[in-house]
């Protein structure tokens, strides 16, 4: 039978779209439109190219929205049911295969691949399933479609028995387990995800050290990479957008509270993250802790900002973990704070406006995470820093690979080794501080995000 073709010549796939919805309490329907490296990459290829963003209803506002068949040009939405969601982003992307690519695992009691996993694992089959059909129906002969990240691992596979005509790419946002880790995933699904993969013409990475870990796995259980491409593009951060975004007036309204919350006089060591279980930010409290312990002259003198947003809430692992935070942060303050001085101010609402104000005041902006893709806020600091900030950062943070020569550099686990780099980054010289800021946002800033949008269509395009 004849294939029917749609009308797109670029498509993004992603489980979470540039929209979502809300239902106010009058019925009506209220839009909010998201940013980060897609929507601009997207945008930069203008109107002619006949762009679709095909994502997932992710709540109830956005349910209603596409049964009242309200809906923004260029994107659709698949009205996955809210169960078979549930199990497939909750269940099976958040809880198993992003807690092997991050290495998250408590190994003597988990994970436990039962028969409630293989249920949950045939509901993120018929959730990539149901993508690879709408992308089938949507791509025009031959149109380029974009895979993103872990949810859709499958969508190459099944797109490319449906579709040979299509260019397809799937890109990693996270790290990629080494095959010793990867291997813990029952035979038949390490494999099964692996050859959803290869389905792809090329895959992208946001640095050779996942690249090369994916590449390892396909060698240990799949024979290798066959004809698919593998290729690196490490997203930067928009420097133009955030040195304009960071001058606007509610940022610097926020300045001026924070600056506040701090006390005249004291230095920041600024933290902004989502509250991820990979960002370590238990860790970053205790060695802050140990900062004041070890250099009791730091007392009264510096304030731990942190920024702890709320991310999966639907889990209780992340619920327990914002919770310790939570309960840390309090205890420190209890037991180190004075009248004058609040040891750590904490923030769990999530608020861009004062994340910028935040990076604009830091001294030292502390990302410490287990183990990360990217991490983009140790690119944007730098950039909207207004008179220099130190980089404490992770070796095992993919931005690691191009900043770590001007970072001072530390172990996760190492809470004593990050007390004495919040040290050091307190006392260089403003001198060194300024210059090694300046080479930190060149480097954070190489690959904008719509340029590393255009790389990999360009790429696709170019091995057809
Ligand atoms: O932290 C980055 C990331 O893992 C991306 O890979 C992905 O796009 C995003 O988080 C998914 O987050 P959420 O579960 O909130 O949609």
């Amino acid at each position: 039978m004849a294939a029917t073709f749609g009308a797109a010549r670029v498509l993004v796939a992603s489980n979470r779209g540039p929209v979502s919805y809300e239902q106010r309490d009058d019925g009506t329907l209220h839009a909010k439109r998201g940013g980060g490296g897609l929507v601009s990459g997207l945008s930069a290829i203008g109107p002619e190219a006949d762009a679709l963003w095909v994502c997932s209803v992710l709540g109830d506002g956005d349910r209603e929205a596409v049964r009242r068949g309200v809906g923004e040009p260029g994107v659709r939405m698949l009205d996955i049911p809210a169960d078979v969601h549930a199990d497939a982003y909750n269940g099976i992307a958040n809880s198993v295969l992003w807690f092997v690519h991050h290495m998250l695992y408590q190994t003597p009691l988990e994970p436990v691949f039962d028969a409630e996993f293989r249920r949950q694992w045939a509901s993120y089959e018929s959730y990539n399933r149901a993508f690879a059909e709408a992308l089938a129906a949507e791509a025009a002969q031959g149109a380029a479609v974009l895979v993103q990240d872990y949810h859709l691992t499958l969508v190459p596979g099944l797109l490319r028995e449906l579709r040979p005509d299509l260019l397809i790419s799937h890109f990693s946002h996270t790290p990629w387990a080494p095959p010793e880790y990867f291997r813990m995933l029952p035979d038949d699904i390490a494999a099964q995800v692996l050859r959803g993969m290869l389905g792809a013409d090329r895959l992208g990475f946001l640095t050779r050290r996942w690249a090369d870990a994916f590449t390892a796995c396909c060698e240990a259980f799949t024979g290798g990479l066959g004809d698919t491409e593998v290729g690196v593009h490490g997203l930067g951060a928009d420097g133009d957008f955030l040195r304009r975004r960071s001058h606007d007036d509610d940022v610097v309204r926020r300045m001026a509270v924070l600056r506040e919350e701090i006390g005249a006089g004291r230095r920041a060591i600024v933290r902004v993250d989502r509250t991820e279980l990979s960002k370590n930010i238990v860790r970053g409290l205790l060695a802050y802790r140990q900062l004041l312990d070890d250099h009791p002259e730091w007392r009264e003198r510096v304030v731990h900002v942190a920024f702890a947003y709320p991310s999966r809430q639907d889990l209780a692992v992340y619920r327990d973990y914002m919770a310790e935070v939570r309960r840390l942060a309090g205890e420190i303050n209890a037991g180190y704070g004075t009248a004058g001085w609040t040891p750590v101010v904490l923030h769990l609402e999530d608020d861009f406006a004062r994340s910028l104000a935040a990076y604009r005041l830091a001294d030292v902006a502390l990302v410490n995470p287990i183990r990360d893709g990217m991490n983009l806020v140790a690119k944007e600091v730098p950039v909207v820093s207004d008179e220099g900030c130190v980089l404490v950062l992770s070796r095992e943070a993919g931005a690691w690979e191009e900043l770590g020569e001007d970072a001072v550099g530390v172990n996760p686990y190492d809470v004593c080794g990050t007390a004495a780099a919040l040290h050091a980054g307190l006392v260089m010289s403003a001198g060194e501080r300024a210059e090694r800021t300046k080479r930190l946002a060149a480097a954070g800033t190489a690959l904008p995000p719509a340029r590393w949008f255009l790389d990999q269509l360009e790429a696709l395009r170019a091995g057809a």
